[in-house]
């Protein structure tokens, strides 16, 4: 089994850096929640990856999530061999793989796209590689086996071509021509985002059965929180560049390393406001919510971001928060009410019990115990201890 190791490893397409021309000179220093706001917090043009460090256990299933252009892609590219970094090493155990073409890294990835040849039958797309490796005689062996590993029905699909293939069809064709040259990396790039909700969740259930039975080391890249959280036996979070944090689910949402990652996870995410810190308290513009348990509280007055999950937020005739409510959305499958609009003129969102029953257009008064809010710095976006 393979460990992956990437150390400082930066890729920046195109022009830029020096050359490029400073557009607006003297841009005002702004805020972290600001930047939260400005399209190129989550992918500055052109840096794809910025220094990521990052340690993918032997036989672990490694989800990558980040938004959009955040460098997922590239990453993946740089550990199959596809793109030369520009800076920083890739380890595959002890070996420096750096250096080596992607035939001799034994990486099978599949794409968002499935990359199938579309004029051979399925059988012929798993046979391809070891046609052109001369290896023959490997090949009724190797379909044989494979097609028993991807199950049932999966040898009606050998005669086929794809365009013959229904969506899904194409995806376990992609995976099993993957399988039968037996990678020691699996690498996955958003393989079900062609497929329908209902077929995702049965696909993404196959792929992780397969990715059991092999004990294959694997980095899973999706843009899905839910995706993530199915797949990978940890997750790190990606934004511009850089990885974020590294962590099972469960440690990324209740201990979000920044403010970027609260407000990324869950779903809804995290709120974050803009507050100031008082001694005992934090101000959230005029709303004063009292904070005892504080453990380094910073110096009064500090700005800093509190942070609060939607479903820590309680109804409280007397509580501190007022939510000024915009909409309401029943989920009556998760017997809550999302209650949608602004605290303090930020936006805000509670997840209240269905039966609170909120009406439109007014104030409601919520609380939350001190020991579920989370404050972060307000220049770096890190979690204060
Ligand atoms: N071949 C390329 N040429 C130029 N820019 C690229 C290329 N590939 C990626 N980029 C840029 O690098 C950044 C990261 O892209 P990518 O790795 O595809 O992100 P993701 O997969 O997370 O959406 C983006 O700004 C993108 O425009
Ligand atoms: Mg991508």
């Amino acid at each position: 089994m393979t460990l992956i190791r990437l150390e400082g490893v930066s890729k920046r397409f195109g022009a830029a850096g020096p050359e490029m021309p400073a557009e607006t000179p003297e841009r005002p220093p702004t805020t972290y929640y600001d930047r939260m706001q400005e399209p190129e917090f989550l992918a500055p043009p052109g840096l794809a990856l910025d220094g990521v460090n990052l340690l993918v256990r032997a036989g672990e299933t490694m989800a990558v999530l980040g938004p959009s252009g955040c460098g997922k892609t590239t990453l993946l590219r740089v550990i199959a061999g596809l793109v030369p970094p520009d800076a920083g090493r890739v380890y595959f155990n002890d070996q420096d793989v750096t250096d080596l073409s992607p035939a001799e890294r034994r990486i099978g990835m599949v794409f968002q796209n499935y990359a199938l040849y579309p004029h051979m039958e399925s059988r012929e797309n798993i046979a391809f590689f070891f046609r052109i490796h001369h290896r023959e005689e490997e090949i009724p062996e190797r379909v044989r086996t494979v097609s028993q590993i991807m199950g049932v029905g999966f040898d009606l699909l050998l005669d086929r071509k794809p365009p013959q293939l229904s969506e899904g069809e194409r995806q376990r064709v992609a995976i099993a021509r993957c399988i039968a040259r037996e990678p020691s990396v699996f690498l996955f790039d958003e393989p079900l985002s062609n497929l329908d909700a209902k077929l995702r969740v049965k696909t993404r259930a196959e792929i992780k059965r397969l990715l059991r039975r092999f004990h294959c080391t694997c980095l899973y890249v999706t843009h899905d929180q839910s995706e993530a959280v199915a797949m990978g036996d940890r997750i790190a979070v990606m934004r511009a560049g850089r990885i974020e944090q590294v962590g099972t689910f469960g440690e990324l949402y209740d201990w979000p390393a920044t403010a970027f990652v609260a407000g990324f996870l869950g779903s809804p995410p995290m709120n974050i406001w803009p507050a100031q810190a008082d001694v005992d308290s934090v101000l959230i513009g005029p709303l004063r919510l009292p904070m005892p348990l504080l453990r380094r509280p910073p110096r009064a007055g500090t700005p800093i971001l509190f942070g609060i999950r939607p479903e820590h937020l309680h109804p409280d005739d007397a509580g501190p928060i007022q939510l000024e409510v915009e909409v309401v959305e029943p989920h009556p499958s998760e017997h809550a009410l999302l209650v949608h609009g602004r605290t303090a003129g930020y936006p805000a969102v509670a997840k209240l019990p269905l039966s609170a029953g909120v009406p439109r257009r007014q104030i409601i008064r919520l609380a939350c115990a001190p020991a579920d809010a989370r404050l972060f710095d307000a220049c770096t976006g890190e979690r204060l201890p």
